[in-house]
């Protein structure tokens, strides 16, 4: 349902000026946007549905045991195999602005979502907030730097990172990957001219993300992010 609610009519909402209080100053940025970001602000654009997801997510996570839902290497397949669905792919809305994205119906409870990303677009260091997923792209290349390090959840504003924890990978049109619950990372389109398309999945719904900056090795916590910012 999400599919179809979010065609070309939802396409000026699920642009960058979402209402998401970090819209406005980062969309236009190259690093702005939500960090899956992508995905966060993705709730605001699909109306209604997002923000009912969220609470339905929300609940059945927490009551359920920890050996629910989807394996990571269930999430890892559902995002290749919509990745490589080329009808749902081509049904993405482009804005050559900034970000867009459709939310769809992830397996067994988790939260996914299509996203496009402009050339020179990007989510910006952060965390799940313990979720795991996977993503796969579907279009163009998307670059991944991440952290092969587990950083402490709570209780830390400023990390200096340790030498040779800095991870990258390029995810061209096919590729995938999934990650654990502690995955830090941003992603971005380094691309001057071509649009990339991804497929995002998470489980437990997202419950929260922590964003950070990053100046050399000090990685600094800014915010934190919950769903009911994102609607
Ligand atoms: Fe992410």
């Amino acid at each position: 349902m999400s599919v179809s609610a979010s065609t070309p009519a939802s396409r000026s909402a699920s642009s960058p000026s979402a209402p998401s209080p970090t819209a406005p100053a980062r969309s236009a940025a190259t690093t702005a946007g939500p960090a899956l970001p992508a995905s966060s602000t993705a709730g605001s654009a699909a109306g209604s549905a997002p923000s009912a997801s969220f609470t339905a997510g929300s609940a059945s996570s927490a009551s359920a045991s920890p050996s629910a839902g989807p394996s990571p290497a269930e999430l890892l397949s559902f995002v290749r195999a919509t990745a490589a669905d080329a009808e749902l792919v081509a049904s993405l809305p482009l804005d050559p602005e900034g970000r867009t994205w459709i939310r769809l119906d992830g397996p067994e409870g988790s939260e996914a979502w299509l996203i496009g990303w402009p050339p020179g677009t990007g989510t910006g260091w952060h965390d799940h907030g313990g979720s795991y997923g996977a993503f796969a792209t579907a279009a163009g290349a998307l670059r991944e730097d991440s952290l092969a390090a587990r950083l402490p959840t709570e209780g830390w504003k400023t990390l200096e990172l340790a030498e040779g924890v800095d991870r990258n990978r390029l995810l061209e049109g096919g590729d995938a990957r999934a990650f654990g619950e502690h995955h830090v990372h941003e992603v971005r389109n380094e691309s001057g001219t071509t649009h990339a398309v991804s497929v995002h999945a998470y489980y437990p719904p997202l419950p929260m993300m922590r964003r950070y900056s990053r100046s050399g090795a000090v990685l600094r916590l800014e915010e934190v992010e919950r769903p009911e910012e994102w609607q």
